[in-house]
């Protein structure tokens, strides 16, 4: 495999990228080569284009497709076969290995078997969303899982229920049994509803945080912040019992407000290795640990109970449509959807 190229969207390391020929990488020891079918797009993507000025590294961290090869040592009890439906997520553009590319290698133990129902564009969005929405609920604040649901009546706020992973934050909180509440634009109140939200308010209603402490009996001890910036770190405190109460976070922010403690989590620490962008966070091994686990927990919860994906916007020329994609994101206009990429969309593939 090492000897062919494909195409990818490579770092030039002055803030710049471009569509490159490159070889296709080999899957080391306990990795396994996917053939990349669609991959997803995440702010994370654009901002490391800009901001991570190393040459060489391929963007992209959200991907399916199907098992291409597979490296020596992958436990045979994953039943990794060739043509297997899989997705997973790498750290894309920090790695020299990232999903806008025709292949992308990946732990074998962290691709998610997708089932046949599930398209791959749809299955694309899964890596990210999915490995924070479980970092988040239960790495985090060790909440009851869809597996394990609650036995006794618990709230969870999921601010921003329209953002990639607070679409899947809700669904996860809600299948294990938790009263969920959360926010979004009013133009959004019935889809964050549809995806099990029992309330649902207006983030830029300065009187939300009041209604939803009022919502809890002024006793909501767990929160989620899908945005965690701007307003929303006093907005998310405020919401939370006069005691406190912890808070998941996307992007690092202590609280100011008395007994809220707040514990930031960054998807990438799923390979248990030093992490020094976009945050410093040393390597932790629970983490790769627990990335293994939350593989089958969203494989289990997807082929069970089938979770709703967010609405794919399909850009139509593959990896060459990837600068307006950024754009599309930079400027603001994404709004409960996943920009999403089919590779054979791309001109000038060889296949
Ligand atoms: N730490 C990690 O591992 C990790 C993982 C994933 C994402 N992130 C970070 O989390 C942030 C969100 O990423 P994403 O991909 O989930 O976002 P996204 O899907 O691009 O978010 C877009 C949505 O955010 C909503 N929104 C905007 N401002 C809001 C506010 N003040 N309150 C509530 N909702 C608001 C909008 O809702 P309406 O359309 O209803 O207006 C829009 O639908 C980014 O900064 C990203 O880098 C971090």
């Amino acid at each position: 495999m090492s000897s062919k190229t494909m195409k990818a969207i490579v770092t030039n390391g002055d803030g710049t990228y471009n569509m490159k020929d490159v070889d296709v990488p080999t899957p080391g020891p306990g990795e396994i080569l996917v053939k990349v079918v669609a991959a997803s797009q995440n702010p994370t993507d654009w901002k490391t284009a800009l901001l991570h000025q190393q040459p060489g590294n391929i963007l992209g961290c959200d991907f399916a497709g199907v098992v291409a090869d597979i490296g020596s040592d992958v436990d045979p009890a994953l039943a990794m076969t060739p043509g297997k439906r899989v997705a997973g997520a790498v750290h894309g553009g920090v790695s020299p290995n990232g999903a806008f590319a025709e292949y992308v290698t990946v732990p074998a133990d962290m691709a998610i078997a997708i089932p046949e129902t599930l398209s791959f564009e749809d299955a694309s969005q899964l890596g990210i969303a999915c490995y924070t929405t479980c970092q988040c609920l239960y790495q985090a604040q060790h909440l009851p899982t869809p597996l394990e649901p609650a036995e006794a009546p618990l709230d969870v706020l999921v601010w921003s229920g329209t953002s990639s992973t607070g679409q899947y934050a809700v669904q996860f909180a809600k299948l294990a049994g938790l009263r969920v509440l959360s926010t979004a634009s009013p133009k959004n109140f019935e889809l964050v509803k549809a995806l099990g939200a029992d309330e649902v308010f207006d983030y830029a209603d300065s009187k939300t945080p009041r209604r939803i402490a009022a919502a809890t009996g002024g006793a909501l001890k767990h929160a989620v912040d899908c945005i965690s910036e701007g307003m929303t770190p006093n907005q998310v405190s405020m919401s939370l019992s006069k005691e406190g109460g912890t808070i998941s976070t996307l992007l690092p922010y202590e609280s100011r407000k008395k007994g809220v403690q707040t514990v930031f989590v960054l998807a990438y620490t799923f390979f248990g290795k030093d992490i020094q962008f976009p945050f410093v966070f040393p390597a932790n091994p629970e983490h790769r640990k627990n990335a293994s686990m939350y593989c089958k927990l969203i494989e289990e919860v997807v082929s069970r109970f089938g979770l709703k994906p967010n609405p794919a916007r399909i850009f139509p020329h593959g990896l060459a449509s990837i600068p307006d994609g950024f754009e599309y994101m930079r400027s603001g206009k994404v709004s409960a959807e996943k920009i999403t990429y089919r590779i054979a969309d791309t001109p000038g593939l060889a296949t």
